[in-house]
């Protein structure tokens, strides 16, 4: 097991690659402890939970609203959770995203823990502190940040996950080796296949790195003042592709990443071989680097990014393969860049 601690404003939170879920009794309360899930994740991994009650959730965007909140909130009352009790997340982002949610607002706050179950949840949506809900159908809008007291990320828990999921976990993991990380790029060239086959060592260093890479980052700048921002690369411009095309997350932020690309190597900052060497991993991983897609509606979807302020927008670009900077972006520099997808 590799451990990462995040120090953040209400207290730290210790990130467990490689702990298993049938040790999470060890790290709870017991005798006070909820657990929340999701439907799916009950059905496969129900038989590993400790002897507690468990509450469940839909699955989908649908269910990470203020409604499931409500319902979540009504079933602690009735089974007369205190202050002292301990909630546990065991799911995907959506789940754990609800439930610290509900378990920082509850009575004003109640102990809380997740145990991660999709790739994406261990490299990127438990980690950090964020938790919220949509709200009439737009992303995030009420939260918290609030860390949970520890993140248990069990390896074997991916086997069961589907490939689309899986890949939605390597988008954020080639992220945080393009911000940050040549070495784990370059590991990522040379073990993609590997990685593909979820062959577990690997997995493991994958994991791992991304959570030592976004626990550093959070750890300098919890609140998104500053570096933080620099964990939105490929997702201004893959918001806007989710939203137009309705394609999943992991393959939006691999377009972003694309025509963000593109937009560093117009100023001169990347060059057309790292440009190259970039669109070959993505696309080694099974994410896609081209879209059949109209350029005006994705532009006009990108215009209404919460990021934009008059003709510009703070834009997240690559000074080098492992090295992000925070741009202010001209809105036709932009439109041009979009076409670099055709
Ligand atoms: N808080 C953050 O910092 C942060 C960061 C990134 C993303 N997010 C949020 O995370 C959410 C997406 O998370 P996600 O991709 O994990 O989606 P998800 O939670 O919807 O899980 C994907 C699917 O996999 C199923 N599943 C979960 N674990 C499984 C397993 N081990 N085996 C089989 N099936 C399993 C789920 O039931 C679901 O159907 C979004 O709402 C996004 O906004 C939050």
């Amino acid at each position: 097991m590799n451990i990462a601690e995040i120090q953040g404003n209400t207290g730290t939170s210790t990130v467990m690659v490689g702990e298993s879920i049938s040790n999470l009794a060890q790290y709870v309360p017991l005798e006070r402890t909820v657990v929340i899930t999701d439907e799916n994740v009950r059905h496969a991994y129900g038989h590993l939970l400790p002897d507690c009650p468990v509450l469940t959730i839909g699955t989908g965007e649908t269910a990470k609203t203020l409604d499931t909140v409500g319902r979540l909130y009504e079933s602690l009352m009735t089974l007369s959770a205190d202050r002292s009790a301990f909630v546990v997340a065991v799911g995907g982002g959506i789940v754990c995203d609800v439930t610290g949610f509900v378990a920082s607002t509850y009575l004003r706050g109640v102990r809380f823990g997740f145990v991660a179950s999709t790739l994406l949840a261990q490299v990127d949506a438990s980690v950090g502190g964020k938790n919220g809900v949509n709200v009439g159908g737009y992303k995030n809008m009420a939260g918290v940040f609030n860390q949970p007291e520890f993140v248990i990320c069990d390896l074997d828990l991916l086997g069961t996950l589907p490939e689309r999921d899986i890949l939605c976990g390597f988008a954020e993991i080639i992220k945080h080796a393009a911000i940050i990380d040549r070495n784990l790029f370059a590991f990522l060239e040379d073990n993609g296949h590997r990685a593909r086959e979820l062959d577990r060592d690997v997995m493991a260093k994958l994991v791992f790195d991304s959570v030592r890479i976004k626990a550093a980052v959070v750890g300098r700048d919890e609140r998104e003042a500053g570096e933080r921002r620099k964990l939105n690369f490929g997702h201004t411009f893959g918001h806007a592709v989710e939203k137009v095309n309705g394609i999943p997350h992991g393959e939006a932020v691999a377009l972003g990443m694309v025509v963000a690309a593109a937009l560093s190597c117009r100023k001169g900052w990347l060059s057309r071989e790292e440009v190259n060497r970039l669109e070959a991993l993505i696309d080694s991983m099974g994410l896609p680097t081209r879209l059949d897609c109209d350029p005006k509606a994705l532009f006009d979807a990108m215009k209404k990014d919460k990021k934009r302020e008059g003709d510009a927008i703070h834009f997240v670009l690559l000074d080098g393969l492992g090295k992000a900077v925070v741009e202010k972006i001209d809105l036709a520099e932009l439109e041009a860049a979009v076409h670099s997808l055709d």
